[in-house]
């Protein structure tokens, strides 16, 4: 798969689909390759800017967890920080860009498995002279405060002379919105500039350092530059630097970023941060790019490669590449190092979505993490737990009791953070309003299912006794107090909401809501009575702290009352709430056709999409994938041929589920189909898709849609199943799972599936593959 610009197949040998290449440069496109180039490690994310400044590009810093809020009428997000990438150069007197001059050659390449981005570019100036530049950038993994660039420049027929800016510049908003006081600025040594912004709002200190050193043959040299300060900027300038012809410049520009809410750094205050930075940025310059990016690139092996390897055998490399670029995505944007914070919808790479985290984390991200890296997982949940006070602060605001978490989420104890304002609309004109921070509840549920799946599938019980148990329980008691009585029908309804499908507002008994819902009190029941049975201590602190007695008797009075919608018996299909089916039917070809999402909103406005039969993203399709065993084959058949087709899939989370169940239900074309659009959300030839970010979601649903979908890997009732189904182009796919504490590698060919036991936590292992239950101890064999 590829278009004129990006490119997948460039890697060669041991780089064989590790490599992602920007072939060209053009200034309308270069949203998608800042987006999918995006570097970090968790603790930060740095958006691929280019270092000289460019036409149409969007630079952008974020640290995780950093949040601000700008103004009473706005929602806190994530500060877009001091541009620390930044370095102009002129050489011989003309600024080098890449709207000037003429570009002889450009390639711009992500390494994914050293998480290295380099550009090359041969650039030919007005005056006609030529110069080779090779920009070399890491954010580290090894040291996550460390951000690494190395530019090489090389004059082709002439001497030159060179002069470069660079340095801090705090000159930058969010959009026009600027989240920081002024802070000091100073230079150490006649080397180390040091920049200091705070957040107007949370007053959360960013201390800044950086400093450059100069190589001309393979040799440390001196180069003398004067220093600048102005309003939020410090920098160096080095001026008319003598390089002569075929020899090369090589600038180090090596920074560190600490902020105040670092749990790593212990220090005294503002001042102690400040000089523990630097300090620390003198170890970096002593170590230099190369050393540094050695410890980098040992940290990717160590951390990711070989703790998750996932081999895919095919003739079609993209799939390899794909599930790789998802894996380094999920390790560049979730903030592993700290659990007071969570994923961003668009991870670090964008603005989108103010870094709010949403159900994304649970039922898209988190997956990966809890069977790949459980202690990530884990630190993800307690994000949750911690977030309880926001919760209940949102619970009481709607007259509920519990957990009502919030929708969008991001400062622990503020709740819901959802903006109220969105996209035009283009009959009324005005604002259209979000109702999901009001009505878009089935959050709650994800998070007791996503605790819940935790749970089973480590084992984890000293997580359950500090956190599980009490998210289990509070988010069943949310429940029982929304649920609303219908005289009429004598049953519980949940009224007013906004399921999956967002296309579908201010509707009563979303199916996915209420099964969920009955699903968390049932089994908040089943927990409360297990406590009270073998863990009496932990059931009075949370029978005191949550009022469970009393709590347990109104979910047996509620709980066999809530109203779950069935299959229609003419045709199976269940209502996506209760009056989805008697909306209007459309033909819906030319915005299933399209090329961008959200295309029917040039048609219609909410409202009117409202009422036509017509779906975002999947709905009751994620409730099969959840729930699957409430479901016959039939009704999971019936309910995709009724609802695929209405589906416009202009959410990102959609296709993935689609694959997943596609495979599920044997149709092996189809789910590789779909594999491949949601592969192609971030790597396909739109080069509009990921201008506001890449899509966490969506690179989370990758590796579902391989492990969960292809690999057939379920937990089902707390046990584990594996019924594979590799696509006709796959010959074989390996991956590894953890199981109850035990890694289990995984092997699937078309006709065998084989489980290795390759730690000993547990003496065996059981799975279920059809009907058989298989128990492994070291290694099983199933001829499928
Ligand atoms: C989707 C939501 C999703 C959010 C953030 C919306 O467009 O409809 O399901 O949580 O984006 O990714």
């Amino acid at each position: 798969m590829s278009n004129s610009i990006m490119q997948y197949n460039r890697g060669t040998d041991a780089l064989k689909n590790w490599i992602v290449t920007e072939s060209a440069y053009n200034p309308k496109l270069v949203g998608k390759a800042e987006a999918i180039f995006c570097l970090g490690n968790g603790y930060m994310g740095q958006r691929a800017a280019a270092e000289e400044k460019n036409m149409g590009e969007t630079r952008n810093l974020f640290v995780a967890g950093t949040f601000n809020k700008f103004a009473d009428n706005e929602v806190t997000e994530l500060p877009n920080a001091a541009d620390v990438l930044w370095m102009d150069f002129t050489l011989d007197g003309q600024a080098f860009n890449l709207e000037q001059g003429t570009i002889v050659s450009y390639e711009r390449v992500l390494n994914i498995k050293e998480a290295e981005l380099t550009r090359k570019v041969v650039w030919t100036s007005n005056e006609n002279r030529t110069y080779e530049l090779t920009f070399r950038r890491f954010i580290s993994l090894d040291d996550k405060h460390v951000i690494a660039q190395r530019v090489e420049i090389t004059p082709v027929d002439q001497d030159a002379e060179i002069s470069i800016t660079s340095g801090i510049n705090a000159q930058v908003s969010n959009s026009g919105v600027q989240h920081f006081k002024e802070g000091e600025k100073r230079l150490f040594d006649k080397k180390i500039m040091q920049l200091i912004q705070t957040t107007t709002e949370s007053n959360i200190d960013f201390v800044f350092n950086t400093a450059h050193q100069f190589e001309k043959n393979n040799e440390a040299v001196e180069v003398d530059g004067l220093i600048l300060m102005e309003r939020r900027q410090i920098y160096y300038a080095y001026n008319n630097i003598t390089v002569a012809k075929g020899e090369t410049l090589v600038i180090e520009k090596l920074t560190n970023v600490f902020t105040s809410r670092d749990k790593d750094v212990e220090v005294e205050g503002l001042k102690g941060l400040k000089t523990f930075a630097k300090e620390h940025l003198e170890g970096v310059l002593k170590a230099g790019y190369n050393t540094l990016f050695t410890a980098h690139a040992k940290a990717w092996e160590e951390k990711v490669w070989s703790v998750c390897p996932i081999t895919i055998e095919t003739a079609e490399d993209f799939d390899q590449l794909a599930i790789r670029f998802a894996q380094y995505h999920l390790t560049v944007f979730t903030p592993a190092h700290d659990n007071r914070m969570n994923v961003g919808a668009k991870g670090l790479s964008g603005e989108g979505y103010k870094g709010h985290t949403f159900w994304d984390t649970e039922l898209f991200v988190l997956p990966y993490f809890i069977y790949s890296h459980p202690k990530v997982a884990r630190s993800l949940l307690e994000y949750r737990y911690l977030t309880l006070p926001g919760a209940h602060k949102k619970a009481k605001e709607n007259g509920y009791e519990g957990a009502m978490f919030p929708w969008e989420s991001a400062w622990l104890e503020d709740g819901e953070v959802t903006p109220v304002w969105g996209a035009a609309d283009i009959i009324t004109g005005e604002a259209t309003k979000i109702w999901s921070g009001f009505i878009e509840q089935h959050i709650t549920s994800d998070i007791a299912f996503a605790t819940w799946q935790y749970y089973q599938i480590t084992g984890d019980e000293d997580f359950m006794e500090k956190y599980g148990y009490e998210l289990l329980l509070d988010t069943a008691k949310f429940w029982q107090s929304r649920l609303e009585w219908n005289e009429e029908k004598q049953e519980f309804h949940i009224n007013n909401v906004i399921g999956p499908d967002e296309y579908k507002e201010h509707v009563n008994n979303n199916a996915f809501t209420n099964y969920t819902a009955h699903w968390t009190i049932k089994n908040a029941m089943a927990y409360y009575n297990m406590l009270k049975a073998d863990k009496p201590e932990i059931f009075a602190r949370l029978n005191e702290k949550l009022d469970l007695d009393a709590t347990y008797e109104k979910w047996v009075e509620k709980v066999d009352k809530i109203y779950l919608p069935q299959p229609r018996q003419e045709d199976l299909v269940i209502g996506q709430d209760d009056t989805y089916l008697s909306k209007e039917i459309i033909d819906l070809t030319k915005y299933k056709n399209q090329e961008n999402v959200g295309s029917m909103f040039k048609d219609y406005n909410l409202t009117q999409v409202n009422e036509i039969q017509v779906s975002k993203q999947a709905d009751i399709m994620v409730l099969f994938y959840l729930l699957e065993d409430l479901f016959s084959q039939d009704v999971k058949k019936a309910n995709w041929e009724y609802y695929e087709p209405k589906t416009l899939h202009d959410s990102s989370l959609s296709l993935s589920t689609h694959c997943v169940l596609a495979s599920d239900m044997g149709d092996k074309e189809m789910a590789y189909n779909l594999f491949n659009k949601a592969c192609a959300i971030d790597l396909g030839p739109n080069m509009k898709t990921s201008d506001h970010g890449i899509h966490a979601a969506s690179l989370g649903g990758i590796w579902q849609c391989v492990v969960n979908g292809f690999g057939g890997v379920r937990m089902l009732n707390g046990k584990l199943r594996i019924v594979p189904a590799l696509p006709e182009k796959w010959t074989s796919l390996t991956f590894p799972i953890f199981w109850q504490g035990d890694r289990l590698e995984v092997t699937v060919t078309k006709n065998t599936l084989t489980v290795k036991k390759v730690t000993n936590n547990n003496e065996e292992i059981t799975f279920t593959c059809g009907e058989t239950e298989y128990t492994v101890k070291d290694q099983v064999v199933v001829e499928l």
